[in-house]
């Protein structure tokens, strides 16, 4: 092992970021008995969207995966994206089922579970922090970064120890909209690396262009891990490509450790697979260029084009810039919440609205209004009590964990499920997408059947009578 480990993020990540995570596990399989061999520290390869990528669009049971995974790279530490108390779905979901949701994805392989909260309220993420902890399991917490008045360099360190006495094992930066620059992350870094004992994690996109340079500020902090993807799958919306940095690194007090032939070699798995995605649209030549525009608004690429394609709609484009400058705005006036699903969605669309409507919060939607309510957690700082009482006039806001206030809920799932229930895991598809899951258990079912159909054909012809 080297002084900084590599997590590859080819088989969650750069797909989902890249290719809107529509890889197979076929596509996925034969690579990874040479992941398995090159020395990274661990792989990323389940979670965040592919659950319901592989259920809405593929007609893939993300569990088989998973075991497909696990046993096609047997030394390699799995790690996997959980949302804290939304799993991975939209919503808050009661404790049984964070809890059960844990035990299985360790049970089918998951090593490492980096677990994340839009608002880093830490009472999201503590449900699945001790069933990961139950479970052997390592709790990776991530921290949504984010700029803002707020978020100075004391913010998150307050919140790493906070992290950290939460019971993480290590703590993960997690920069998804890639607005941290090479020098404020070796600020951050060698400050962070001072106060928590615990290794930390660097996460980032290429999509502003200056990612592998922040590795790079970041590891000369102290950083321990960095994720990146291999070159074929990197750039971009993706992450900073493996091999570079690899090659960089080698010789110096630094080095990964890890072997270039076999990385080449993982590179030539995939460089096919880039041009059939290219070649079929999936993977489009706009999404790996630089967008200089995130540094410059502070927003996500993802936000920024959801903005734009909302006043199209309205015929407004020329609002652009309000809307822009009306984003801060709406983000000081609902306590500075990172920009991350669902809260960039939230404060985009009340920014959007805000300016068509000419005066601001004429019209407030459901999930504005959520926020105030307290239903999403706590924000980094509190809102005022004069914006709230304007947004939910005398209705009361709730301060306890958003989950306290749910029943348990997974009997209730399993009796609505029974009828498709062919393992246990299944009811833990049908808790996160219902519909979704139930479409795919009938082609399941379909499929199966279909088979003992043909071979009930089969014996008709050679027993005929
Ligand atoms: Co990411």
């Amino acid at each position: 092992m080297g002084k900084v480990g590599i997590t590859e993020t080819v088989c969650r990540d750069a797909h989902q970021s890249l290719i809107a995570t529509r890889m197979t596990t076929e596509e996925m399989l034969p690579a990874l008995p040479l992941m398995d061999k090159a020395g990274y520290h661990a792989l990323e390869v389940w979670g965040g969207a592919t659950f319901d990528a592989c259920l809405r669009f593929l007609n893939e049971d993300p569990w088989d995966r998973l075991r497909k995974i696990r046993a096609a790279a047997p030394n390699s530490k799995l790690q996997m994206l959980f949302r804290g108390q939304n799993v991975l779905g939209y919503r808050h979901y009661a404790d049984d089922v964070v809890e059960y949701f844990v035990q299985k994805s360790i049970a089918n392989g998951i090593d490492i579970i980096r677990i994340f909260d839009a608002l880093n309220d830490v009472r999201n993420l503590q449900t699945a922090i001790n069933a990961t902890k139950k479970e052997k399991g390592h709790v990776q917490a991530a921290i949504s970064y984010t700029i803002s008045p707020v978020h100075n360099t004391d913010f998150f360190i307050k919140l790493a120890k906070e992290f950290e006495n939460s019971g993480a094992d290590s703590i993960c930066i997690k920069d998804m909209a890639g607005l941290l620059t090479p020098y404020a992350a070796f600020d951050l870094i060698s400050k962070m690396k001072k106060s928590v004992k615990i290794p930390l994690e660097l996460h980032t996109h290429y999509t502003s262009g200056v990612a592998s340079m922040t590795y790079l500020k970041a590891i000369e902090a102290g950083v321990d891990v960095v994720d990146c993807a291999i070159s074929p799958m990197a750039l971009g919306t993706s992450q900073p490509p493996t091999e570079p940095l690899v090659a960089t690194l080698q010789g110096t007090e630094y080095d990964t450790g890890m072997d270039l032939d076999i990385l080449t070699q993982i590179a030539e798995y995939f460089k096919p697979l880039r041009e059939k995605y290219l070649a079929s649209g999936l993977l489009n030549t706009k999404v790996l260029g630089v967008d200089i525009n995130t540094l410059k608004y502070q927003v996500p690429g993802g936000m920024l084009s959801n903005l734009v394609s909302q006043l199209k709609q309205q015929g407004k484009e020329d609002k652009l810039d309000e809307v822009l400058q009306e984003v801060p705005r709406v983000r000081e006036d609902l306590g500075y919440p990172p920009l991350v699903t669902p809260t960039s969605q939230i404060v985009g669309t009340q920014a959007v609205l805000n300016v068509l409507m000419g005066e601001r919060y004429k019209m407030v939607t459901k999930e504005t209004k959520g926020i105030c309510k307290g239903e999403y957690g706590k924000t980094p700082v509190p809102i005022k009590e004069d914006f709230r009482k304007k947004i939910i006039g005398n209705e009361k806001a709730i301060t306890c964990r958003p989950a306290d206030l749910l029943k348990p809920e997974l009997s209730k799932l399993k009796k609505e499920a029974a009828e498709w229930i062919e393992q246990d895991e299944d009811v833990l598809s049908y808790a996160l997408f219902d519909q979704v899951a139930v479409k795919f258990f009938e082609q399941r079912r379909a499929a199966k059947y279909k088979i003992d159909k043909d071979m009930v054909n089969m014996e008709e012809q050679t027993h005929p009578i």
